[in-house]
């Protein structure tokens, strides 16, 4: 008698990595959600049978689906994010949640990158400037240089720390700011967000999401950043007051902002969309062949290394 197949539901397809359904289906009984007609349907016809599910990030993982399948034992999302996840239920119920960090750590820092030579080099208004035939006959603001000037990151993190190791290459001085300093920094630490504010050039929000952060970018620190200051967000939308940043940055409060998330994605306020002075990103940091893939991988070899050993790899703690 073959051992009996682990049931596993998958709320997302992965099509950036071709044989991930036939890697999953080796071990396990899957449950391709997304291809069902009556999802609840489904969850309840094999809610006894279900102990692994596979989500994402950009998904919402509540307390209410995972209340729905009473042999839950390990969620494996993909993202390193897990502010849209119950993880705190989760652990309460002896379920392990894993993500998938590390191996997106670069791709956010380039594009982090990408952002701060955007906003501070007006590349996307000059992009249109030219796409628009304005060039020899309007004039083009001038930019701010970025080498030599001060870098801020709240959120000194394994992203975080990839941001400001790729400073060294713009000779720019890096203080950061988190809950506590870290002793293998080798950056200097600011206890007040409002002094590193005060102090920074560009600010660069790196923090994870959820309720812990949530407008931990309010209108007081956008304004101690100042009218020559800017604002780079690669965390969650969530960490940032969106009204207030659209009040500051609208007013001249704040000089400029550098967007990858927003507070109700896919949904961009228009006033973003229309500031000059602003670039915005569709949640991309990560959205390359190699790190989707690398992500996706990981998220298979949390569920194999599940099945074979009882333990996710890259665990959230708590
Ligand atoms: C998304 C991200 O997860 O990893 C995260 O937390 O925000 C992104 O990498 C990615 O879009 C996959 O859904």
């Amino acid at each position: 008698m073959p051992p009996k197949k682990t049931t596993l539901l998958q709320l997302l397809p992965f099509p950036v990595l071709p044989d991930f359904q036939s890697r999953a289906a080796r071990d396990c009984h899957v449950i391709e959600l997304w291809n069902e007609t009556d999802p609840d349907a489904v969850i309840q016809a094999h809610r006894d049978d279900i102990t692994v599910l596979v989500t994402s990030a950009m998904m919402s993982t509540p307390a209410s689906l995972i209340d729905k399948l009473p042999n839950l034992k390990a969620i494996c999302s993909n993202g390193v994010g897990y502010d849209s996840i119950d993880v705190q239920h989760a652990h309460k119920k002896g379920i392990q949640v894993s993500n998938t960090p590390d191996v997106l750590n670069d791709c956010v820092a380039d594009l982090t990158w990408g952002l701060i030579l955007a906003c501070a080099r007006t590349l996307g208004r000059a992009e249109r400037h030219v796409r628009a035939n304005q060039w020899g006959r309007s004039s083009l603001p001038l930019g701010t240089k970025v080498t030599g000037k001060k870098l801020g990151i709240v959120g000194l993190g394994r992203v975080g720390q990839a941001i400001a190791e790729r400073s060294v290459g713009f000779k720019m001085d890096v203080r950061y700011h988190n809950r506590n300093p870290r002793a293998d920094a080798p950056w200097t630490y600011e206890g007040s967000l409002m002094e590193l504010a005060r102090w920074a050039d560009f600010l660069v929000i790196a923090t994870v999401g959820g309720a812990s952060t949530r407008h931990l970018i309010d209108q007081n620190v956008m304004e101690t950043l100042g009218p020559n200051g800017i604002l780079i967000n690669i965390s969650r939308g969530s960490v940032v007051d969106e009204a207030a940043l659209i009040e500051a940055l609208t007013n001249g409060r704040l000089g400029g902002a550098g967007l990858d998330v927003f507070d109700v994605e896919p949904n961009v306020p228009d006033a973003l969309k229309t500031l000059e002075n602003v670039v915005i990103l569709p949640h991309i940091a990560s959205a390359t062949i190699e790190t989707r893939q690398a992500m996706a991988s990981l998220v298979l070899d949390n569920v194999d290394a599940f099945i074979e050993t009882g333990k996710v790899i890259t665990p959230i703690p708590g």
